[in-house]
C-alpha cells in the first residue's frame, strides 16, 4: 500500500485566542463533575460482581474521580468465547460498513469533547491542550483506519486474524486506546480491550461511545484490570494477535508468552525510548530552548516520544543551558484543569517515587541536578529537572518523567557520541537542531530511529501524516497511523517491506 497523506478528514482544534471559547472552557473545567463508573463491558452476559476501587485524581489525591470494578477470570473467558464466535461474522462484513461505524465514532468523539475533556484531565492528569489533542488524535485514528480499510479493500479483503487483544498505557488513555481498537476493528478483528489500570474511566467512556456509533458489542468488549489480567488475556487460546503499547519489560513478557504458544499470533508492540536531540553551534538558541521545553516537559515528560538527552556543543552549551534554566523557572506546574498550567502531575505516587529515586542516584554519582522551586502540593507534582551528565553511560534507561539529561560534546567527539547513542538499541524519536544540512544528514544517518524531527519539537506525531513508532527496543512496527498497520492485522497478508 502507499500512504495516502491527508486524504482523511482531520478533527478540528480550538481557537486559543478567542475569549468566549476560553471562558466557556474555564467554566467547563471548574464545574462539579459526576463520578464515572467503569466495569467489564461484555456482549453476552453481565460481568460477575466484584469489588470496586476508587480512581483518584493525580493532581488532587483526595478527589475521587470515579470507581472501577475489574474483570474476573470468568469475565475474561466469557468475553473471549463471545469474540471468537462473532469473529467470522465481523470479518465477513464489507470493509466499508466497518469504516462507516468508525467514522461515526470519530464524529461522536469530537461532539462529546466537553464530557471527555474534564475526565482526561482529572483521571490522567492531562493538561487542557494535551487532552484536546488526545480527543483529536483518537478521532483521527478512527477516520484514518476507516479510510485505509475502505480504499485498500473496496471489494473483497484478505482474511482477518480473529479476536485481538488491545493492551494500552495510561499516558494516552484515549488516543492510543481508541487507535489500537480502530485499527483492529477496521481490519475485521473483534477486540478485547484492556486499558491501563490507572485510567479505566476514560476507557469505559470511549467504549460506550464506540458502541453508540454502531460497533457491535461482540466486536468490542472492555476488560478493566492490571498486568495479571493482561497476561491472562494474552495467554488465552482465542486471542489471535496482540496490539500492545507500554513498557519494554511488559512487551518482552508478552513476546515470550506468544512465542511459547502458537507462534503465528503476531505481536505489534510500541515501547519506550532513549530519545536524543542533537544540537550544533549553528542552531538558534531561542528555538532550541522552546523545542526542548515542549519535548522534555510537556505531559510532565510522560510520553514515549519525550526528549531524554540533550546533546549540546561546548560552543553554545553554557548559553543554552542558562536560557533553559530560566525558561524552566517560568513553567507553571499545577492543576491540569487550569488553562494556564504548563506541567501537570505524574500519574501516581509510585511513578513520582521512581523518578525522584533516579534523581537521587544522579546526585550520588556526582551529576549536578537543577530544579526550580515547586510551589504546589496535594498531587503527584514534581518540578522539571535538568541533569548535567558527563557520559551517556550515566543514563540508567528510560526515566518516565520530567527529567532532562544534558551532555556536552566537542566537535571531534560527535561520531563517537552518535555511535554510542545508536548502540543503546532504542530507536523511537530523534531531533536535530541545526542550520547546516551536512550536520542533519550526519546525525540522521548514524542514529536509527522511527521518527526524526528537524528544527522542531519531537512530540505529537500527526496520524496519517507522520506514522509513529520505533525500531529495535522501541517497537516492532508497523507504525501507528501509517498504511502498513492494518496489513499486519490480517492472516497471511502482511507485506514484509517497511514503508
Ligand atoms: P506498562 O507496560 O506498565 O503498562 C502498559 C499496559 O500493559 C497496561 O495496560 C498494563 O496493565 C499492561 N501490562 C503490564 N504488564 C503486562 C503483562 N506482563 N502482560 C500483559 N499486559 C501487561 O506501561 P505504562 O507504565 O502504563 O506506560 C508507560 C510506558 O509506555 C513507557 O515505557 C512509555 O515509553 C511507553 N509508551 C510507548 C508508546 C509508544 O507509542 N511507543 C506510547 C505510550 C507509552
Ligand atoms: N504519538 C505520540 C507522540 O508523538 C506518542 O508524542
Amino acid at each position: 500500500p502507499t500512504a495516502r497523506r491527508g486524504q482523511h478528514a482531520v478533527a478540528p482544534g480550538l481557537d486559543w485566542s478567542d475569549e468566549p471559547t476560553l471562558t466557556a472552557l474555564s467554566q467547563l473545567m471548574a464545574a462539579p463533575h459526576l463520578p464515572v463508573h467503569a466495569a467489564p463491558m461484555l456482549a453476552a452476559a453481565s460481568a460477575t460482581a466484584g469489588p470496586e476501587r476508587p480512581v483518584l485524581n493525580p493532581a488532587a489525591t483526595t478527589e475521587v474521580v470515579g470507581t472501577v470494578q475489574e474483570a474476573s477470570a470468568s469475565d475474561l473467558a466469557t468475553a473471549c468465547d463471545t469474540a471468537a464466535a462473532f469473529a467470522p461474522l465481523w470479518a465477513a462484513l464489507p470493509a466499508a460498513e466497518r469504516a462507516t461505524a468508525l467514522e461515526r465514532a470519530a464524529e461522536l468523539l469530537v461532539a462529546r469533547r466537553d464530557e471527555l475533556l474534564p475526565l482526561l484531565c482529572r483521571e490522567a492528569g492531562k493538561t487542557l491542550p494535551a487532552a484536546l489533542n488526545e480527543i483529536r488524535e483518537a478521532a483521527d485514528f478512527c477516520r484514518y483506519y476507516a479510510h485505509e480499510a475502505r480504499s485498500q479493500w473496496p471489494e473483497r479483503m484478505p482474511s482477518a486474524l480473529g479476536p485481538v487483544a488491545a493492551i494500552s498505557p495510561w499516558n494516552f488513555p484515549l488516543a492510543i486506546f481508541v487507535g489500537q481498537i480502530a485499527a483492529a476493528l477496521a481490519a475485521g478483528n473483534p477486540v478485547l480491550a484492556k486499558p491501563a489500570e490507572e485510567t479505566p474511566l476514560v476507557a469505559a467512556q470511549a467504549i460506550r461511545l464506540l458502541w453508540q456509533a454502531g460497533i457491535p458489542h461482540a466486536a468490542l468488549q472492555l476488560l478493566p484490570g492490571g498486568p495479571e489480567l493482561g497476561a491472562a488475556l494474552v495467554g488465552h487460546p482465542a486471542i489471535r494477535g496482540v496490539l500492545f503499547t507500554g513498557s519494554l519489560p511488559a512487551a518482552q513478557a508478552i513476546h515470550r508468552t506468544l512465542a511459547t504458544g502458537d507462534a503465528r499470533r503476531p505481536l505489534i508492540a510500541e515501547t519506550g525510548g532513549m530519545n536524543a536531540m542533537l544540537v550544533d553551534s549553528s542552531a538558534l538558541p531561542e528555538q532550541v530552548v522552546q523545542d526542548v521545553l515542549t519535548s522534555a516537559f510537556d505531559s510532565a515528560g510522560q510520553r514515549c516520544s519525550a526528549l531524554r538527552v540533550l546533546c549540546l556543543p561546548t560552543a553554545t552549551a553554557d548559553l543554552i543551558s542558562d536560557m533553559l534554566r530560566a525558561a524552566m523557572r517560568e513553567l507553571s506546574i499545577g492543576d491540569p484543569c487550569r488553562l494556564d498550567t504548563d506541567v501537570g502531575p505524574l500519574i501516581s505516587a509510585e511513578a513520582l517515587a521512581r523518578v525522584e529515586a533516579a534523581l537521587r542516584d544522579f546526585v550520588e554519582q556526582g551529576q549536578p541536578v537543577y530544579q526550580p522551586p515547586l510551589a504546589i502540593t496535594g498531587g503527584h507534582f514534581m518540578a522539571p529537572a535538568l541533569v548535567e551528565i558527563n557520559a551517556l553511560s550515566r543514563l540508567p534507561g528510560e526515566i518516565f518523567g520530567p527529567v532532562l539529561a544534558v551532555l556536552r560534546y566537542r566537535p571531534e567527539q560527535l561520531p563517537g557520541l552518535l555511535a554510542e547513542l545508536d548502540a543503546r538499541q532504542y530507536g523511537l524519536t530523534l531531533a536535530v537542531a541545526s542550520r547546516c544540512p551536512s550536520f542533519v544528514e550526519q546525525v540522521t544517518t548514524a542514529v536509527r530511529v522511527g521518527n526524526v524531527y528537524v528544527n522542531r519539537n519531537q512530540i505529537g506525531a500527526v496520524v496519517g501524516h507522520q506514522p509513529f513508532g520505533g525500531e529495535r527496543l522501541s517497537g516492532t512496527g508497523p507504525k501507528a497511523g501509517g498504511p502498513w498497520l492494518l496489513w499486519r492485522l490480517l492472516r497471511n497478508a502482511a507485506p514484509c517491506a517497511a514503508p
